[in-house]
């Protein structure tokens, strides 16, 4: 309990990351992962290989910048200091033994930035139509630029369409339809990508791709997945990462993500 008190007190938040709770969320998701880390361990070697597989691959190793850094779990960050002269990490919200690792390494730099560069604009939201007005605009925007020996986009992709739908949401007093929120869910990713491909760097990217829901029997009961164009990169690898195992998120089910990797062409 003080240990989180102190974490909560003390984590540097912007008013931004303040207002749409992802300072609880980045607390939960370490006390998820000291939960689940065995059940991780597969998916978790799976992004330390293809990180170190992209390190071989690139012709020098002054620089790193690590799209969605959250707490490092997928890639820590001995690894990120062992390969690395110059470290990046950028996240709306940073932990706070990230903040102690930059304060003592000048090697290590935080970046705290909306990716989507949409969070500022939910409150105007009156409807879907303004949502898809957004996208246009975002779409001629550079929504960020990096540039670095490899950039990686971290599991993050699935997450920047989901404050959007939940401020029109609440605007409109009804749940988006499974449709409504494909057509939302490529679109921000398939902004993401573009502006990824635009940073300068060898590029790495993994982000899960599908939702698999199974009721204590392992049989699958819902499978949710919306179609994104991963033109200009090349499929690595994918693989099922359980996430939530059975009474984790529920007793009724246990819930599977299907990640998958790409790097650029
Ligand atoms: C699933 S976590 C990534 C896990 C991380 N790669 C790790 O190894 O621990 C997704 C991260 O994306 C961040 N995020 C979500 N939306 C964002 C946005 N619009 N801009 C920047 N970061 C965002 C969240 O704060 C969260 O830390």
């Amino acid at each position: 309990m003080i240990r989180e008190a102190i974490i909560y007190f003390f984590t540097p938040t912007t008013p931004l990351a303040k207002k749409y709770g992802f300072l609880y969320q980045s607390v939960s998701l370490e006390h998820r992962y000291e939960r689940c880390k065995k059940q991780w361990l597969p998916h978790l070697k799976n992004c330390q290989d293809l990180f170190l597989a992209a390190v071989k691959k690139v012709p020098q190793k002054k620089s790193v910048v690590i799209l969605g850094s959250a707490h490092l779990h997928e890639i820590p960050m001995h690894l990120l200091l062992d390969n690395f002269e110059s470290i990046t990490l950028v996240d709306l919200i940073h932990p706070l033994k990230h903040h102690w690792t930059a304060k003592r390494n000048p090697r290590v730099k935080l970046v705290t930035q909306d990716l989507s560069q949409s969070l500022d604009k939910l409150d105007s939201l009156q409807n879907l139509e303004d949502l898809h007005t957004l996208i246009k605009n975002l779409g001629t925007q550079k929504l960020f630029d990096f540039k670095a020996d490899l950039l990686v986009s971290s599991n993050l992709l699935s997450q920047l369409a989901l404050l959007p739908m939940e401020a029109v949401e609440k605007k409109i007093k009804r749940q988006l339809t499974i449709e409504e929120k494909d057509v939302i869910c490529t679109a921000f990713a398939e902004l993401h990508l573009k502006n990824f491909s635009a940073c300068q760097g060898q590029k790495l990217i993994y982000a899960d791709r599908e939702v698999i829901y199974r009721d204590p029997k392992g049989d699958v009961i819902y499978t949710g997945r919306y179609p994104v164009s991963f033109t200009g990169f090349k499929k690595l690898k994918d693989w099922l990462w359980l996430l939530a195992p059975l009474k984790e998120a529920s007793k009724n089910y246990s819930i599977e993500m299907k990640v998958e990797a790409y790097e650029q062409l």
